[in-house]
């Protein structure tokens, strides 16, 4: 359907060395509006900058394979595309910003010739024009005084400017998806609201459809549209946001939850999920979750991989408690 501007389909990534080969990505599937922002939350490691990066084709060449899957861009599948279509599809149709604002610009280079080398290449811009357009762009990330930074070097701007300058070299094609992996999580809090606010205006002014990684949920709540929760590579509950909040299921999404500072009571700790993340070479054979869940109740829980069952509405959700739930969609 002409909303749905991206279908990831069964997508499997795989990472193999000398002591083997792990499923990053796990039979994941998904679909992005146009026009929303979708989040994507989970602890560390659980596959959420691998299934970024294979979206926009970038996983490290010899170490990564996409074992399975596809990647539905405007209905062209891009795991099939060629090297240089996939040049002139990143930063033009599709964006990325990247997870650390500290290193993702080139030192050697000033800002202007940053933030103009893909207006460069993908819009042909040259000369007056080309150098109007970067200092509009710095504008638009709210940057001050943009004559001045087009022509400083990374190292003379702080973390948040530096990452002001990142989302105006992915905003600067207009691009038609934008991806953020955890955008914000090296910034103060004074300007991870700013790049959120600056963000969700982008989505409401040019529409630009967005996926919105973190690892933190009140974050989630007050940009995103919808949002799928990851554990072990995979999608282990999937909703529109204010269901989500209202009525989680999945045990692991209850305890990610619980354990946000905002549900802790004066003077009581703060819970936690107990345990630790399995690594991916120690998965269970069950539910990858059954390690660490408090409501484990059957034997399927250690040997049986749930599916996502629907629940109704956009309700997913991959544990065996809810396989009764499962409402028949045609
Ligand atoms: N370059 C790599 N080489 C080998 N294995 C990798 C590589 N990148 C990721 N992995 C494997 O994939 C798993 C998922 O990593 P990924 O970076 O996608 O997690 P994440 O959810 O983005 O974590 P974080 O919140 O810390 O950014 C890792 O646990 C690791 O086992
Ligand atoms: S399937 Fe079982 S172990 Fe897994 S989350 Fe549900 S109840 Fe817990
Ligand atoms: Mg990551």
């Amino acid at each position: 359907m002409e909303d749905k501007i991206l279908m990831v389909k069964n997508l499997s990534v795989s990472f193999s060395d000398d002591n083997g080969k792990i499923i990053a990505v796990d039979d994941v599937s998904f679909t992005l509006e146009k026009g929303k922002i979708l989040g994507i939350i989970g602890e560390s490691g659980c596959g959420k900058s691998t299934l970024a990066l294979s979206i926009m084709q970038l996983l490290p060449g010899k170490i990564s394979k996409i074992e399975q899957g596809a990647i539905l861009f405007n209905k062209n599948d891009l795991v099939k595309f060629k090297e240089a279509e996939l040049e002139n599809l990143r930063g033009n149709d599709v964006a990325m910003i990247f997870q650390e604002p500290m290193t993702s610009l080139n030192p050697l280079f000033k800002i202007g010739r940053q933030v103009e080398e893909p207006l460069k290449i993908h819009k042909h811009l040259r000369g007056k024009q080309l150098k109007d357009k970067a200092i509009e762009l710095l504008k638009i990330v709210r940057i001050t005084n943009p004559e001045k930074v087009y022509e400083l070097y990374p190292h003379n701007l702080s973390g948040g400017m530096r990452q002001r300058v990142n989302i105006a070299m992915a905003l600067s094609c207009e691009p038609e998806i934008l991806i953020a992996d955890e955008p914000t999580t090296a910034l103060d809090v004074t300007i991870q609201a700013q790049i959120l606010f600056l963000l969700k205006n982008l989505n409401k002014e040019v529409k630009t459809s967005i996926i919105f990684i973190t690892h933190d949920l009140s974050v989630v709540a007050e940009v995103c549209d919808e949002v799928m929760v990851m554990y072990g590579g995979k999608i282990v509950e999937q909703s529109d946001i204010f269901e989500l909040f209202d009525n989680p299921k999945h045990p692991y999404t209850r305890g990610l939850m619980d354990s946000q500072p905002s549900k802790g009571e004066c003077g009581k700790p703060l819970s936690s999920i107990k345990g630790m993340v399995p690594s991916f070479s120690n998965m269970p054979s069950g539910c990858s979750f059954s390690t660490r869940c408090s409501e484990k109740f059957c034997e399927r829980c250690s040997n049986e991989k749930p599916q996502l069952f629907n629940i109704g509405g956009n309700h997913k959700v991959a544990c065996w408690l809810y396989e009764k739930e499962e409402v028949n969609i045609e």
